[in-house]
């Protein structure tokens, strides 16, 4: 033969899709890259060929005592883990799961595992190849990013069916983005948007640990994200540090739901410990007398993004991965205001599912707090939780320091001035309060409760 026939010994002169090789692995590239072996540390019999990375440093043309001629076993990522050393990886569910491939995983790589071997022995080769791999960066099985993860997280090896969730109406679009995301990129996304499984999730690191909020999970071991003061966190310690990467002043993170009078797009603000109201994420709230909340909420609770965030129904994981429902909610709530018709939302259990999932419909509804909650959301008015309520929190105050307590933040446009020419909500401790404006037809100049 002259030439080498085609197929995938034939590694063809481009080789951005193999490992790389012909470079010096020097002790200051091992430091610069953070999850490598020092030089002095790779363990034989692997090798490097005067100081550098070759085709020999994994392959020993002469003896093929394991198949092609590799000098080490990749089972269990021992070849691999000879010179790298990726954070994490030992305690990974990727590197210690005994689940086993089903022969249903499609795979470009002619190396399909079988069912007689597990995620854990597949190891690297689970998501990378080092030949012919499908993707021009990293090694990658696949040039779309997700593809990398639904072989399996798709109700095959793994136990959820992740992608199923990916299919919903309301979703990250992870699959609308496609060689944007690189690893090195900064925690901040402040420009350059997207979403993919790697920027929540760290595969070399998820686990399947358990947390209280606001820790975060295994599932987002080793990733990284931005503190509440607003700084890197590398890797995060609180779930809410991954959302504020793309959710705290980045343009492209999605517009507010609702027009309202205090305008705040940037999560961090809406949440900051610093507001008169929020709902407890970054810390405990701020309101001692909230008597609707179901047990086991208290004031003293924290809650997660995804405890309102997550997917819809008893399958789904809590996570923003996708729901039937706007915004990506774990459970309905209407939001539809009909203004000075008077007709909005005729108010049901299942209107204000995911309000009334920690906030009692009863004692709402017997104005337990606000006097005019049963009138306003039933009989005259039939207005959302949502025209004056801002789920998230209220990032500055207008009147005096104890106004916009209780998350009271108006819906724009229907809520509008009193005949007095202003518009505010002024809380008064004790479960009073009173409003300036103008709504459903009524001035308030102001109303009194
Ligand atoms: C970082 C380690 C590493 C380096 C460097 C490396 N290889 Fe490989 N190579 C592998 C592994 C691992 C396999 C077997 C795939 C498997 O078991 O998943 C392989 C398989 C092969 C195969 C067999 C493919 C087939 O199925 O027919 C050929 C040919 C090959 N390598 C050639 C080379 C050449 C030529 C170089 C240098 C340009 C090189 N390799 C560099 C790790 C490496
Ligand atoms: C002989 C040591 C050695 C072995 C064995 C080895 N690697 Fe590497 N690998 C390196 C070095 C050195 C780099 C370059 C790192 C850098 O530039 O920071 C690298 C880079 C990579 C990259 C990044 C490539 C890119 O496009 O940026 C991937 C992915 C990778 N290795 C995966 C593997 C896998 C999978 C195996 C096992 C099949 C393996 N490596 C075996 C030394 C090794
Ligand atoms: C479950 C899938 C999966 C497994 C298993 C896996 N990786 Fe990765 N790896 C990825 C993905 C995805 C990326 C790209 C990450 C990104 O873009 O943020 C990556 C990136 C890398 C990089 C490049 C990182 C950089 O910053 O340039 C190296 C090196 C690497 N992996 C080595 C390994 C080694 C060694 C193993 C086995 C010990 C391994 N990986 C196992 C999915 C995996
Ligand atoms: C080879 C199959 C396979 C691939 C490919 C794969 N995973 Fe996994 N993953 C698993 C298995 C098996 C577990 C262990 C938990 C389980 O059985 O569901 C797991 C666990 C996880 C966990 C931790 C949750 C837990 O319960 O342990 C996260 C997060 C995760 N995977 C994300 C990813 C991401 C992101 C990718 C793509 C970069 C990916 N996975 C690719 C098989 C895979
Ligand atoms: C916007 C961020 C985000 C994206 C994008 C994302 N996830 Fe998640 N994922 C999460 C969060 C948050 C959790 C829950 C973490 C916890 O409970 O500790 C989670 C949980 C998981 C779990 C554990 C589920 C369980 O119940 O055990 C797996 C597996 C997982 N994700 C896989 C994926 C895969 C695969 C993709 C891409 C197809 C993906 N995720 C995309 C944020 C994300
Ligand atoms: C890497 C960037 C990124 C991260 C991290 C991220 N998001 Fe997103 N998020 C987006 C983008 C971009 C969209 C818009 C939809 C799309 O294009 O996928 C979005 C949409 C959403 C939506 C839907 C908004 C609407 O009006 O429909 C919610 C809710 C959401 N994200 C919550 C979260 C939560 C909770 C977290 C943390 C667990 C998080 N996001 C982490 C980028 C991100
Ligand atoms: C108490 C429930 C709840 C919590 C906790 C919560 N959200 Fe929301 N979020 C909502 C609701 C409800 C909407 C839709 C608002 C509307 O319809 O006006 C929403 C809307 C959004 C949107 C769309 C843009 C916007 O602001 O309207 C994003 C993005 C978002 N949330 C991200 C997050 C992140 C990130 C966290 C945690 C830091 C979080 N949410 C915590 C209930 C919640
Ligand atoms: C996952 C549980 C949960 C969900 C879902 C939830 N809440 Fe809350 N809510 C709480 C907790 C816990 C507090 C107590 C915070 C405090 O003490 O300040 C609270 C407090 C409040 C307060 C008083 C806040 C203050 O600072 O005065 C209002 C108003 C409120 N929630 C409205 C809503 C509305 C409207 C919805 C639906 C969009 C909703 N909640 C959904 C748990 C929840
Ligand atoms: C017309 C405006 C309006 C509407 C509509 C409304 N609220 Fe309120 N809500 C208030 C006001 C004002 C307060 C403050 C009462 C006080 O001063 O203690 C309040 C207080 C609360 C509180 C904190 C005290 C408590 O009772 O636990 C919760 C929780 C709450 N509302 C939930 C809801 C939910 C859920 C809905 C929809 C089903 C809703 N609200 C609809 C105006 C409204």
């Amino acid at each position: 033969m002259t030439t080498i026939p085609a197929g995938f010994s034939n590694l063809s002169n481009n080789l951005r899709n193999d490992h790389p090789i012909s470079f010096l692995y020097t002790a200051s590239l091992a430091m610069a890259d953070g999850q490598l072996k020092p030089p002095a540390g790779i363990i034989p019999p692997v090798s490097l060929e005067m100081g550098k990375v070759q085709c020999t440093s994994c392959h020993d043309p002469h003896k093929n005592m394991i198949s092609d001629f590799l000098v080490a076993t990749t089972r269990n990522s021992d070849l691999c883990n000879s010179c790298h050393q990726r954070t994490g990886w030992t305690t990974s569910s990727h590197g210690t799961s005994l689940k086993t491939w089903n022969g249903v995983v499609p795979d470009p790589w002619p190396y399909t595992p079988t069912s007689d071997i597990t995620v854990a022995q597949n190891g690297c080769e689970s998501c990378h190849n080092p030949h012919n791999s499908g993707s021009d960066v990293m090694l990658l099985k696949y040039q779309r990013e997700e593809n990398n993860c639904l072989d399996c997280h798709n109700g095959n090896v793994a136990s959820k069916n992740i992608a199923a969730e990916f299919n919903k109406a309301y979703r990250h679009n992870i699959g609308n983005y496609t060689n944007i995301h690189v690893p090195n990129e900064p925690g901040q996304l402040y420009t350059n948007m997207h979403v993919e499984c790697v920027d929540c999730h760290n595969p070399h690191a998820s686990t399947n640990q358990t947390a209280t909020p606001p820790y975060a999970g295994g599932a987002l071991a080793g990733i990284r994200g931005v503190s509440q003061a607003g700084t890197a966190s590398e890797p995060v310690t609180y779930a809410y540090e991954v959302c504020y990467r793309c959710h705290a002043g980045s343009s492209g993170s999605p517009a507010a739901a609702t027009p309202r009078i205090i305008v705040q797009n940037n999560l961090l603000l809406e949440f900051s410990p610093a507001n008169p109201s929020y709902h407890p994420v970054a810390s405990m709230g701020k309101n001692n007398s909230v008597p609707s909340l179901i047990s086991p909420w208290t004031t003293s609770s924290i809650m997660y993004c995804t405890s309102c965030h997550s997917g819809d129904g008893s399958a789904a994981t809590a996570a923003p991965h996708g729901s039937i429902y706007p915004h990506i909610l774990k459970l309905q709530n209407l939001t539809t205001d009909g203004g000075t018709t008077l007709s909005g939302t005729t108010e049901s259990p299942a209107a204000y599912a995911l309000c009334y999932s920690c906030h009692s419909r009863a004692s709402i509804l017997s104005d337990a707090s606000f006097k005019q909650h049963k009138k306003h959301l039933q009989s005259e008015v039939r207005a959302p939780c949502n025209t004056c309520h801002d789920p998230h929190g209220i990032s500055n105050l207008q009147g005096n320091a104890t106004s916009n307590s209780n998350l009271i933040n108006f819906r724009a446009g229907v809520v509008t001035n009193s005949s007095g020419g202003q518009l505010k909500f002024e809380g008064i401790a004790g479960n009073h309060g009173q409003c300036y404006l103008t709504c459903h037809g009524k001035n308030h100049n102001p109303l009194s409760y």
